[in-house]
């Protein structure tokens, strides 16, 4: 099993979403017995919330599930867990680090670093631009580059897939 998780500021807004859009790609590619998917906030503003509303309604449009999703706050913890960490800016990497600590195997990486060319270093904040429609295109765009990657890299293997 490999073990990814979404981290951004809220929890709300930008995780939460990469979490219901890279679950979907991968349980669309038969790897979700492979591949476990989580995400959380480095703050702890709205711990326990759902996702915001425009992540929410983003979602409902493409027919993704949140279901059972809540805001929880980055621990130390984590750090051992999880294989992958996926920062949405770089502000994230920073308080990622500094909550997992140095004694961790984790591979910590912002998320549009997937995407060759991207424009954006940082996912932009819909909570701050309003634009939920921009983050989602740039999240599902990295989210496709991520399984490619996990697939390419020999991280994950289809046949991973089939255990469950
Ligand atoms: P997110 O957006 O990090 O994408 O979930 C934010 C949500 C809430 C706050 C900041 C960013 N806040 O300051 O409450």
């Amino acid at each position: 099993m490999y073990r990814v998780l979404f981290v951004c500021l809220g929890n709300i807004c930008r995780s939460p979403m990469a979490e219901a859009v890279f679950r979907d790609r991968v349980s669309r590619a038969g790897l979700a017995g492979a591949i476990e998917i989580d995400s959380c906030g480095t703050g702890d503003w709205h711990l326990g919330k759902p996702p915001h509303e425009g992540t929410r309604s983003i979602l409902d449009g493409k027919g993704i599930s949140y279901e059972g999703m809540l805001a929880r706050r980055i621990g130390r913890e984590d750090g051992e867990r999880f294989d992958l960490l996926v920062a949405m800016d770089e502000s994230n990497v920073k308080a990622i680090r500094e909550a997992i600590g140095t004694r961790t195997r984790a591979e910590v990486v912002r998320f549009l670093s997937f995407v060759p060319g991207a424009a954006l270093a940082d996912v932009p904040d819909p909570y701050y631009t309003g634009d939920f429609d921009e983050t989602y295109e740039l999240i599902s765009e990295a989210s496709d580059r991520l399984l490619a990657h996990l697939l390419e890299s020999g991280k994950v293997r289809p046949a991973d897939g089939q255990q469950g």
